[in-house]
Parts: C-alpha cells; sequence; structure tokens
C-alpha cells in the first residue's frame, strides 16, 4: 500500500473538492472514474478511497456503481454523499427516495462514539444536499450520526474500515469537516501527512532529472504563473541544461518582460532568450479586427518565433530534445472527458508547436493552482509572479475591441497597471480572480482643463470566480473605483473616460473577446 488517496468520482464538481481536501491534509490524491475496477485499484494500491458525491439518485439507470470487489479489498473507504448512499445499497442496507430531502445547513447530531467525530461537541452544523436517505445500514455498521430527515447521516464499519457520511465534509460550511477527513486519513487509513510542498519539490526533481537525462530542455515563459513555477522546477532539477524563450508580443502587461528577465537571469542564472518580437506583432495585426482571426494571428506569430528560437538553438545538432508544459491537474482531468463547445479559441503561451518533435515535461501535471503557487513561492520566485491573477495567451491582444495598434496597446497597458495597482493598494488583488482594464477603440468627447478632449474610455473588468467556467461582476467599493477612475484620467495620455463593466459570466465571457 502507498500513501495516494483514490477519490472515486460520482459526479463533476465534488471530487475535485474532495481531492483539494485531501492535500491539505498533506496526503496525495488522484481522481478516479467511477468504472474504475478492483483490479486497477489493486494495481494502484491506495492508502484509502474516498467516494465523492454526485448528482444522481441510486435508483436512476443507469446509475454510477462501483465495482462491489472494491469493497473487498481490505482498503479504508469513505463513502461521501451518494458514494454512502452507494455504499449503503451495495451492502445490504437500504435507501429510501422518502421525498424530503436536505439541502444546506444542517444539525447533525453524534450518537456515541465515532473514530472519524473525535473530539466533535454533540451537534454539528454540516452542509447537506441530498433527495435520497439511508434508510437502514448493512450488517456490520453501527450509526453514529443522525439528522433530521437522515437517520443514518453517519455510518461506520470499524472492523472493516468502511465509514459514510451523508453530509458534504469537503464544504467550508461544514463545521469541523476538513477534520473528519483528517481523522479518516491519519487515523482510520493511518497514512502519514508527508504530502508537502518540499516533498512535491523533490519528487518532481528527481522525475525530472529521470526524464532528461542529459539531454537540454527548452521552456516557453508567459509571464504566468504555471509557466514560471514549471521553469523554477526544471532549473532546480537541471537548471544547466535548460534554454527559456520568452516572447514579447507587445502586448504583455507593465514591466512583465522585465520582472521575468530579472528573475530567470538574475536570480536564478537560467539562459533565456527574449525575443522582442513587438514590431512583427504589430505588423501582423494591422488591420485586423476580428476577435478569432486576431487570436490566430497573435498565436501563429508566437508560435513561428518560437520556432525560430528552437531551430537556432539545434543548429550546431545538439539542440533540446524536451519541452516544458506547465498543465495543472485540473486540465489533465477535463481533458479526459472532452467535450465543452468552442467559445473561444485559446492558445496558450508555450502551446505546441504541433510538428516540432518535443517530448514533454510536464512537471504540475498532477498540482492544483494553489499547490502550484505554494511551490512557486517555496522555489523562492518574487510573489509579484506567484499571485499574479490570470492573463489570456493572446495578451492585450484581445483587450483592445478593434484593431490592435502599438499606441493602443501602450495606452491600455498604462491604464491596467494603474487598475491593478488600485486594486492592489485597495488590499482586493488576491481576493479577485481578475481586475483588468478594457479599450475599446471608439473615442468620445470630454472636456479637460479649458479644452476640448476626443480621446479612447477605459473600461474596468473585475471578477469573482473559482474557475473562470462562470464569474460574477466584483462590487467594488465606490472608493476604489473613484480613485481608478481619476488615476486612469490623471495619468494615462489617451484616456478620458471610464465606465464600469457589470456583466457577469454567463450572459458575458472575462475577456471582452
Ligand atoms: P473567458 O474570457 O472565456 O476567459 O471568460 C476565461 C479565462 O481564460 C482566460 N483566457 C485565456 N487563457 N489563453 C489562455 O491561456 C487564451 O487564449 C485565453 N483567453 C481567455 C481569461 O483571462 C479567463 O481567466
Amino acid at each position: 500500500m502507498n500513501d495516494t488517496v483514490l477519490v472515486v468520482d460520482f459526479g463533476a464538481q465534488y471530487a475535485q473538492l474532495i481531492a483539494r481536501r485531501v492535500r491539505e491534509a498533506h496526503v496525495f490524491s488522484e481522481i478516479v472514474p467511477s468504472s474504475i475496477s478492483a483490479a486497477e485499484v489493486r494495481k494502484k494500491s491506495p492508502g484509502a478511497i474516498i467516494l465523492s458525491g454526485g448528482p444522481k439518485s441510486v435508483y436512476a439507470v443507469p446509475a454510477p456503481l462501483l465495482d462491489p470487489a472494491i469493497y473487498d479489498l481490505g482498503i479504508p473507504i469513505l463513502g461521501i454523499c451518494y458514494g454512502a448512499q452507494l455504499m449503503a445499497q451495495q451492502l445490504g442496507g437500504e435507501v429510501a427516495n422518502t421525498g424530503v430531502g436536505e439541502y444546506g445547513r444542517t444539525a447533525l447530531t453524534r450518537e456515541g462514539p465515532t473514530v472519524l467525530m473525535t473530539n466533535w461537541p454533540t451537534t454539528t452544523t454540516t452542509w447537506m444536499s441530498h433527495g435520497d436517505a439511508i434508510a437502514k445500514a448493512p450488517e456490520g455498521f453501527v450509526v453514529t450520526g443522525s439528522t433530521p430527515e437522515a437517520p443514518v447521516a453517519v455510518m461506520e464499519d470499524v472492523a472493516r474500515r468502511l465509514h459514510a457520511v451523508q453530509f458534504h465534509p469537503e464544504v467550508g460550511h461544514t463545521e469541523h469537516g476538513q477534520d473528519l477527513l483528517v481523522n479518516f486519513l491519519h487515523h482510520v487509513a493511518v497514512i502519514p501527512p508527508a504530502w508537502t510542498n518540499s516533498s512535491i519539490i523533490e519528487d518532481q526533481v528527481a522525475a525530472i532529472r529521470q526524464q532528461v537525462g542529459s539531454e537540454k530542455v527548452l521552456c516557453a515563459l508567459s509571464g504566468g504563473v504555471d509557466s514560471a513555477v514549471a521553469a523554477a522546477l526544471v532549473t532546480k532539477a537541471v537548471g544547466a541544461q535548460l534554454t527559456c524563450v520568452f516572447v514579447d508580443t507587445g502586448l504583455m502587461r507593465k514591466n512583465e518582460g522585465d520582472q521575468i528577465e530579472e528573475t530567470f537571469t538574475r536570480q536564478f542564472g537560467v539562459d533565456l532568450v527574449h525575443v522582442k518580437a513587438q514590431d512583427r506583432f504589430f505588423g501582423a495585426l494591422a488591420g485586423v479586427t476580428d476577435p478569432e482571426a486576431k487570436r490566430k494571428v497573435i498565436g501563429e506569430l508566437f508560435i513561428r518565433e518560437f520556432e525560430d528560437v528552437a531551430r537556432d538553438l539545434a543548429k550546431d545538432g545538439d539542440g533540446p530534445r524536451f519541452l516544458v508544459q506547465g498543465t495543472l491537474y485540473p486540465d489533465v482531468i477535463e481533458s479526459g472527458s472532452g467535450h465543452a463547445a468552442n467559445i473561444k479559441s485559446h492558445h496558450n503561451v508555450g502551446g505546441l508547436p504541433e510538428d516540432l518533435t518535443f517530448e514533454l515535461v510536464e512537471p504540475l501535471r498532477t498540482l492544483f493552482k494553489d499547490e502550484v503557487r505554494r511551490v512557486g513561492e517555496e522555489l523562492g520566485l518574487p510573489a509579484e509572479i506567484v499571485w499574479r491573477q490570470p492573463f489570456p495567451g493572446p495578451g492585450l491582444g484581445v483587450r483592445i475591441i478593434g484593431e490592435v495598434t502599438r499606441e493602443r496597446a501602450e495606452i491600455l497597458r498604462n491604464a491596467d497597471y494603474v487598475v491593478v495597482d488600485e486594486i492592489k493598494k485597495a488590499g482586493l488583488y488576491r481576493e479577485l480572480w481578475q481586475s483588468f482594464a478594457v479599450l475599446p477603440a471608439v473615442r468620445t468627447v470630454g472636456v479637460m482643463g479649458d479644452g476640448r478632449t476626443y480621446a479612447y474610455p477605459i473600461i474596468i473588468r473585475a471578477v469573482t470566480s473559482d474557475d473562470a467556467m462562470t464569474a460574477d461582476w466584483a462590487r467594488l467599493p465606490y472608493e476604489v473605483i473613484e480613485s481608478i477612475a481619476n488615476r486612469l484620467i490623471r495619468e494615462v495620455e489617451g484616456v478620458n473616460r471610464v465606465a464600469l463593466d457589470v456583466t457577469s459570466k454567463p450572459p458575458g465571457t472575462i475577456e471582452w473577446e
């Protein structure tokens, strides 16, 4: 048995949250589909299994099931919500379609001693979301918790190390929810809390060394968190074999290029190729106004610039064979399901030139974004890089509505700096998913001093979000909006009007194009 916890996914968002909470308890977790067989589980030899909640009823046809042989492997299992009901049903208990569900805050009463809820008060607030309820626990189980509508809200078979809870311990609204997970992981499954930033770094450094041997490695830096942390990890592993490429498209945020250069060249001593490609990007974008066409121009030119560097490095016949990618765990999980309509053709800087024959190095493949940030901090990357809000691959190009010109990019870059600076001063930067400026290429009339002005408006866009799939417009305090607006007009030449975007996603998207 190893120290990994398998989180069996019975439906969308629950599994990821559970996996993150497990990791917060310093135990590595991996999400697996509910179709996993007992043989596959045995091969993985996990230290524990958690069955997630899910949107279905155990009476749905078809309802996602678990290979029942998994219960007999002797591996500790915790069933949550749907996972709890399924465990009850598959092991001979009863699940009732009561018609009276519990949704939201629900008081749970502890019934006697229980290892999962050691030190819990007799009554605790839990978060529920269920229509069905376990009516009778299977043989061998003791009921250790109940709620008004769920007589079997917690059940445990201590001898077989099978435990189940009807509520959601992974959500913040459940008091002591994390304690319950910790009790299960550390005391029932007896997995040591050994998954820490330094163990992640150590493991990845060893894996990178093993993968690349003495070959050369190439990495595209975008200015974003993921590519920076991936590059820092590779630097720690095989720094002398690494070349980083930073393509300045002219569409980056203020000081982004300098900061990358400062960090990677001076602090980490990495060989960095800083391609100043602004002229070529503005040239290629002249006259292009359609959003998808712009994205295409920027994406393709980026790849061409990148290929040029790769070819240059390969001139002496000893070019890089490996390419670093900052792929994160949610991308890995999601690309397994393959769906989603193409709303915008996203391009990731560092996105692959397909005909280049690199082998990928993906040291962040198992990590969630918050873990990537903590690893970045531990590796000594500056807070400005580690805590930077997401930025689209095509950069300011998709925040200038209309033709992208050098002049407009400069105005927008200065405006963006002001927005972010004021948001930071107000202490809101980390709380917001994104906060930035948009420049629509129209001009409006204004009056400043004694004169008429005819200049661009700037739109303030600030959103809260967990994953960018949906977002709400941020209710910025009036004083913050006011100081942003004042500074934009005073400090950014070419701007004479400020507006605020109050559109959520959906119906809007976060970026304007
Ligand atoms: P939208 O505008 O679709 O954006 O609501 C969702 C999130 O994705 C970011 N974004 C991109 N990221 N390449 C990227 O790497 C892209 O082409 C791209 N376009 C949008 C956007 O900033 C937001 O966080």
